[in-house]
């Protein structure tokens, strides 16, 4: 009906992509209610794991879109087990976080989630950075549009809007929002597009934080994660993030990193 042109093939075999520009990971089991992300790590690494050794055989030039949960740790997971370059294997998680942010941002004001821009930072979990300062309706920070107690909450439903779609479904966990998001960071590789965007990347210093993969922006094209942007933030909000990378530089240890 809508005219896609796309091509699908369904297949349980590796062999299948082999020799693909770029594979999207979303192999892992699904949060149930009252799961956090992290309750995942022990399963979904030994998945993860599997599928990276089959992408680095079957696709070693291949750029790593990661989706499995817990996202951040996945995702370093994939580039450990791979041995890929840090710019070919990044996390999809920061899109789909500034989406909702978004969205709840357009709902409050009655607004075009067109005209909304977000930015949320950190790791993809409960510790997640919203960065209201950088958020903002056709350039209008929202600062000056919304109160302070209703930002806060916005950005805690926004922490919790994975979990909040996984206790509506109770079966499942979202998977419209972050296959479009994802479908985003695809485009922006494979067409070049230069698109500044929060993706789970390797931090090699940047923020105070190294040898870890969390929530920053970037700027992805035909090279991937081709740039870091490192910035300023206030006190505040290096805190915050500093403190989700410390609580995922923990489960690392649990993974024998
Ligand atoms: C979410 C899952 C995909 O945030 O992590 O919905």
């Amino acid at each position: 009906m809508r005219g896609y042109n796309a091509k699908v093939t369904g297949t349980n075999d590796y062999k299948d992509f082999e020799g693909a520009d770029i594979v999207i990971v979303t192999a892992g089991l699904p949060r149930k209610p009252g799961m956090t992300r992290e309750d995942l790590l022990n399963m979904n690494a030994q998945i993860v794991g599997t599928v990276a050794q089959n992408v680095k055989k079957f696709c070693p030039k291949a750029f790593v879109i990661v989706v499995s949960n817990p996202l951040d740790l996945m995702t370093f997971h994939m580039m450990k087990v791979t041995g890929f370059p840090t710019n070919r294997v990044f996390g999809q998680a920061g899109v789909l976080d500034s989406i909702r942010f978004r969205a709840f941002v357009a709902m409050e004001l009655g607004v075009a989630m067109s005209d909304t821009q977000a930015m949320v930072l950190g790791g993809h979990g409960d510790t997640m950075v919203p960065l209201p300062r950088y958020s903002t309706v056709a350039g209008i920070p929202i600062g000056e549009l919304i109160s302070a107690e209703r930002i806060k909450a916005i950005s805690d439903r926004c922490a919790d809007g994975g979990g909040e779609i996984v206790r509506l479904l109770k079966t499942g966990s979202a998977y419209y929002a972050p296959a479009a998001a994802s479908v985003d960071m695809c485009r922006a590789v494979l067409l070049d597009e230069k698109k500044v965007l929060p993706a789970s990347a390797y931090l090699t210093g940047q923020y105070g934080i190294k040898d870890m993969y969390i929530g920053v922006p970037v700027v992805l094209g035909a090279g991937g994660v081709e740039k870091i942007l490192d910035l300023k933030l206030d006190a505040t909000e290096l805190g915050s993030l500093q403190k989700s990378a410390s609580t995922y530089k923990e489960h690392l240890k649990i993974l024998g990193y």
